[in-house]
């Protein structure tokens, strides 16, 4: 279950990160995007809640997991080392409860900073008013305290990713009990892509001080 919860909040990862791209595409394209989202009303509630409940379940299954975990071997490994054979033990499969904690801890003050932070409303080309979170991510980002906290935190879910869409893609595909080399490559790239393109909106921002020619107009 850890897997298919991964799974909905990764194709969550997937359409978000679609629309925070549109912040390079025309002045008000991100503007427009967001205001697309908040006029669902009813229906953002339903998704939204149902993401929650996604977060919320795949938190304990996953906190539960390590538990049961240390419960079988309380005093932990003093070396991490393989018998010899390949061995599915890595850095991101040891480090995600760390990695999901900072996650969770990370989506509460990301939430508190754009979807309830203070914004001026303008006229969108629609003709509608919409709140201008394109300006609030501009002027959080040129921040280096946000730009670089967010490479850190992104930077570190790209090890909770990465062991997770693989162990979640294992489950899925795995015959005779062997996952294959080539689900984990993809796994692996998949993580990497779609958190550099994360990543590189904090940077760019950040290193052309909102002014770089994708971004201004
Ligand atoms: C550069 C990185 C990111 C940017 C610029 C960004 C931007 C935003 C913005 C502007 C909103 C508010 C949308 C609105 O109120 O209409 C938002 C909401 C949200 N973001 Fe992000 N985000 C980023 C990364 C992430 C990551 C990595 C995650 C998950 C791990 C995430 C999860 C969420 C969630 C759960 C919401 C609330 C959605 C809702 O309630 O409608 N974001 N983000």
């Amino acid at each position: 279950m850890t897997g298919i919860t991964g799974i909905g909040l990764m194709l969550f990862l997937v359409g978000h990160i679609v629309g925070n791209l549109s912040i390079f595409g025309s002045p008000d394209a991100f503007n427009i995007y967001t205001k697309t989202l908040e006029d669902l009303g009813p229906l953002l509630y339903v998704i939204e809640a149902g993401l929650a409940f996604f977060f919320l379940y795949h938190t304990i299954l996953g906190i539960s997991i390590w538990l049961n975990r240390r419960k079988a071997r309380p005093e932990g490994y003093k070396k991490y080392q393989t018998k010899g054979g390949a061995s599915h033990q890595s850095l991101a499969s040891r480090s995600m409860i760390y990695t999901g904690i900072i996650t969770l801890v990370f989506l509460v003050f990301h939430i508190w900073t754009f979807k309830f932070g203070d914004t001026e409303m303008v006229q969108l080309s629609t003709g509608e008013m919409g709140r201008d979170l394109r300006a609030l991510v501009i002027e959080k980002f040129t921040e280096p305290l946000y730009a670089f906290g967010y490479t850190f935190v992104l930077s570190l879910l790209i090890l909770h990713l990465s062991h997770g869409f693989w162990s979640a893609f294992t489950s899925l595909t795995m015959k005779n009990g062997k996952g294959s080399k080539k689900v984990q490559l993809a796994a692996y790239g998949f993580a990497i892509v779609i958190m550099l393109a994360f990543i590189f909106i904090p940077l760019y921002i950040y290193f052309t001080g909102g002014e770089g020619s994708l971004i201004s107009y």
